[in-house]
């Protein structure tokens, strides 16, 4: 008998046809049809009973290697992996460093014959991408020095939900304009149709190549920045791994706290963002932390649900996912 909530597994080592797995590796892994899937199957997710959702990854286990702290990922993939019936297990630095005591091949070709999908946060992207290229099974990007996939998605889920929709709508991100969370977020931004506009100082500059041209824009003054902006965006100044340029990140940034004032100049019903951790009286007050615009928390709660939806959309036929 065919259970009720057949899915048919992509990509494992067993399938009798192989098929090259997907991996999340950044933004532009998923094309503009497969991010909006993604995110309406995340939106049906958080509105279905957790009890409703025990079979679609049952018996299916994730990997998480984490080489850096992490407290949103960790913890939103485990939780998501277990409502889906699924089961997830941590291995940290002192187990696994990409590279470190064997090659990322060596590593992807043993996980793979282990476990369904592999989840990595880590430091330099390239052996990230060795990794993936050597897996038979699907492997996300759970931060690298260059990309956050997985919060980007997170992210233009609850602008869509916050705003109704994403195209047209103006995100200003101010601060470390170079990091993972800020290259992700244009990215996103950039294949779903909204303008983004970054306040940063010139040494934190974006690399704003050619696709983005059209949609993206950097000043140096905040308040030029941020004028009608419908969304503003900040991430901590030192990124983890940079510790050592602390002092000079913060004189450079100094000038790009998110403060009421600064807020003023955005739209009236302006959202504030945040990927968090957050340090208050550094990249914002805390009046604007806590403050009504600010979605924070629902933005941290949305990693759970599009992480749910991307581990269905890697591991399953999600066209047979029984949800409304
Ligand atoms: N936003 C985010 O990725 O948080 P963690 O570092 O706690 O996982
Ligand atoms: N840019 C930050 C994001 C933390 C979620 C970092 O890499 O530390």
């Amino acid at each position: 008998m065919t259970p009720a909530l057949a899915i048919a597994p992509r990509g494992r080592q067993s399938d009798t046809v192989a098929k090259a797995p997907r991996h999340l590796l950044k933004v532009g892994d998923l094309d503009a049809a497969e991010i909006t899937a993604v995110l309406d199957l995340a939106e049906q997710l958080k509105a279905t009973r957790a009890v409703d959702q025990l079979q679609m990854l049952r018996g299916r286990t994730l990997a998480m290697l984490f080489e850096k702290p992490s407290l949103r990922t960790r913890v939103s993939f485990e939780a998501g992996m277990t409502q889906l019936g699924g089961h997830a297990i941590v291995a940290s630095a002192a187990d696994f460093m990409v590279g470190k005591r064997e090659t990322p091949e060596d590593a992807a070709r043993v996980l793979s014959r282990y476990v369904d999908a592999v989840m990595v946060r880590t430091h330099a992207h390239g052996p990230l991408e060795r990794f993936a290229a050597a897996a038979t099974v699907p492997v996300i990007n759970g931060l690298s020095a260059e990309h956050h996939p997985c919060q980007a998605l997170a992210d233009i889920l609850t602008i869509k939900e916050k705003l109704g929709h994403l195209s047209g709508i103006k995100v200003c991100y101010v601060g470390d304009a170079r990091n993972n969370v800020a290259v992700s977020l244009l990215d996103a931004c950039s294949l779903m149709g909204a303008q983004v506009t970054f306040a940063c100082p010139p040494s934190l500059r974006p690399n704003l190549s050619g696709r983005h041209k059209r949609n993206a824009r950097a000043f140096t003054s905040p308040v030029r920045a941020i004028a009608d902006a419908d969304v503003v965006y900040t991430d901590i100044w030192v990124s983890m791994g940079e510790e050592a340029l602390t002092e000079r990140r913060m004189a450079e940034l100094l000038p790009y706290t998110v403060d009421e004032e600064l807020m003023s100049h955005a739209a009236p019903r302006a959202i504030f963002m945040h990927c968090l951790p957050a340090h208050r009286g550094e990249e914002m007050t805390e009046g604007v932390l806590e403050g009504e615009q600010s979605v924070v928390f629902d933005q941290a709660e949305n990693r759970l649900h599009v992480q749910k939806a991307l581990l269905l959309y890697l591991l399953t036929d999600t066209t047979r996912i029984p949800l409304a």
